[in-house]
């Protein structure tokens, strides 16, 4: 299926039921963490290799957008407020990314929207917010849309649409739009898997109740953007290898998903990280992004692993903090490791827990 050609075609046709019409949208989505990583981009926001994830249950964006359509407006207006207040970095990324929507959602021409979004996890924690930020905005447009064309609730459609938008304003966002174990770009491993959208993967039981422990090792914002980082790969000379190597990943970590299979887990999602830090390194210029406290944790979370055989893995995002990965029915031991051998690691002794999630839930 050709997603960017249906929509496109659709928004030709397009005809609002109404020549005015006002009311507010409001959706509440979750950040995700990449077990296999998205590193490297062509074309309009499509991955270079296939990439998975856990989404998480309570690192959150809640968007509201009150939306005023009347066909005698010339131009959109958008006012934004992030966290109670106006953010011109955010104003910005967000203007240029309702102006690309425009081909898919003709709407917005004739549309004055108040959008009001809040993170229940602090920015300065290093955490993606933009995975949730995107996917909660996409949501709230695509509702919008809906309402406008009054369309009957058409559950698949409606989330395959919304994931394609989410990933126009970041990438990693697409995977944000189901819960559980999620795939976005193409593989022969999974039908109607696509580049364009993000597709939910059946694992085994055990994965459903994992645990996401980020230890904030460091809370300033990242040294790169990822869009300067997913830039760099394009001169990385790995880029290739790398490409290859995820795609392999990827095929092993099924595999072992399916089977609930938690040690050879561990092993993949750790080749992944180290790999991505890899590419980051190797770039020109290269990147450093981990810290001396994130070398340290790394090693105490294998020691515990080889002592205790508790299957409990580190991976990172495009920054310091490590992520804990472990089974629910871990949790006390991982919890007594955390505070007593790895706290000291984090300057403000921060911590931020998270379950596999559900995925993003309308609030009305
Ligand atoms: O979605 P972006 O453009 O912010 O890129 C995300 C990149 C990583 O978080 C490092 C990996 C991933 O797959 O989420």
């Amino acid at each position: 299926m050709n997603y960017s050609k249906k929509y496109l075609k659709e928004a030709n046709k397009f005809r609002s039921s109404n020549s005015s019409c006002s009311g507010a949208v409001c959706w509440e989505n979750p950040s995700n963490i990449a077990l296999i990583k998205y590193w490297g981009k062509k074309g309009d926001q499509l991955p270079q290799n296939p990439s998975l994830s856990f989404t998480l249950s309570n690192s959150i964006t809640k968007t509201r957008v009150k939306y005023n359509y009347n066909e005698s407006f010339r131009n959109s207006h958008i006012s934004f407020l992030v966290n109670g207040e106006k953010n011109k970095s955010f104003e910005e990324r967000i203007s240029k990314y309702i102006n690309k929507l425009l081909m898919f959602f003709p709407y917005l021409k004739f549309t004055e929207l108040e959008i009001d979004t809040k993170n229940n996890f602090p920015h300065s924690a290093g955490m993606a917010s933009s995975a949730s930020a995107f996917s909660a905005l996409a949501f709230c447009l695509t509702d919008i849309e809906y309402q406008l064309l009054s369309i009957k609730e058409r559950k698949n459609e409606f989330f395959a649409k919304a994931s394609f938008i989410s990933r126009l304003g970041s990438g990693s966002a697409a995977r944000s739009a189901y819960g559980g174990t999620v795939l976005w770009g193409k593989t022969e491993l999974i039908r109607n898997s696509s580049d364009e959208v993000a597709t939910p993967v059946k694992v085994h039981e055990v994965f459903n109740d994992y645990r996401d422990l980020v230890l904030i090792v460091d809370s300033k914002s990242k040294e790169i953007s990822s869009t300067a980082g997913h830039e760099l790969m394009n001169n990385n000379p790995y880029q290739k290898v790398r490409y290859k190597q995820a795609c392999q990943n990827l095929e092993q970590l099924m595999d072992l998903m399916r089977i609930g299979n938690t040690k050879g887990f561990s092993e993949i999602v750790e080749y992944e990280a180290l790999s991505l830090h890899a590419m980051m390194m190797t770039s020109s210029p290269g990147n450093l992004l981990v810290k001396p406290n994130t070398l340290s944790v790394i090693r105490k979370i294998r020691k515990f692993r080889a002592d205790r055989s508790i299957p409990v893995a580190f991976t990172l995002d495009a920054g310091a903090n490590v992520h804990i990965l472990f089974p629910g029915n871990h949790s006390d031991d991982v919890m007594k490791l955390v505070k007593d051998e790895l706290l000291i690691f984090c300057p403000d002794r921060e911590y931020i827990l998270n379950e596999v999630g559900s995925g993003p839930k309308k609030i009305s």
